[in-house]
């Protein structure tokens, strides 16, 4: 059975990726709990630790925000070499060249809020079953409504779930 890692306080999980997504830096808190050797990683899809967990529309709000330079924050199960899981606290941002252009992404991931993860455990469950049936658009419509109903941004829900749970 998948066992869950906790990230120990202080953990700074960094990645980053080339326009693509493919790995092209990781650090040593990265290491530690995906447990894949680094030549394992470099130059691999980001997505080599996946968990099927994770809903389609959380991956494709993270490429829309940082495509368009901006950055996200997100909630993120991964898993790493032997299936076990871990959760993280992500920010995403685009790293840009000295004529602004776009040049690849980089990540930090810390220690996320675990009464987050209690709630954000169930919004997941909800949007993959949605997308069973309405795909992709229906996780996305999903968290447009919750940002309308809660009249706040996807950032600022996801930033105030992390900093301290209503
Ligand atoms: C800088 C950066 C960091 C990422 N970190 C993760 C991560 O920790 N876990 C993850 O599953 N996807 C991460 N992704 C997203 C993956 O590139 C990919 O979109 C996601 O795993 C879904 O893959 P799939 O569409 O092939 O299923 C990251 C992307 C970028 C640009």
């Amino acid at each position: 059975m998948e066992k869950e890692l906790i990230l120990t306080p202080g953990t700074l999980i960094t990645s980053k990726t080339d326009l693509k997504g493919k790995i092209t830096y990781c650090n040593k808190d990265f290491l530690r709990y995906a447990l894949y050797e680094e030549e394992e990683l470099l130059n691999k899809p980001h997505n080599i630790i996946r968990h099927p967990d994770m809903p389609k529309a959380v991956f494709k709000l993270l490429w829309d925000y940082i495509q368009n330079g901006k950055e996200i924050f997100a909630f993120v199960k991964n898993r790493n070499k032997y299936g076990d899981f871990y959760w993280v606290f992500a920010n995403i941002t685009p790293s840009y060249n000295a004529s602004d252009e776009i040049i690849g992404y980089y990540s930090v991931r810390r220690k996320p809020n675990p009464k987050a993860i209690e709630q954000i455990s169930d919004i997941y469950a909800q949007m993959i079953q949605i997308e069973k049936t309405d795909g992709i658009s229906g996780g996305v419509s999903m968290v447009e409504e919750l940002c309308k109903n809660l009249g706040k941004s996807y950032n600022q829900i996801v930033f105030e779930m992390q900093k301290d749970l209503k």
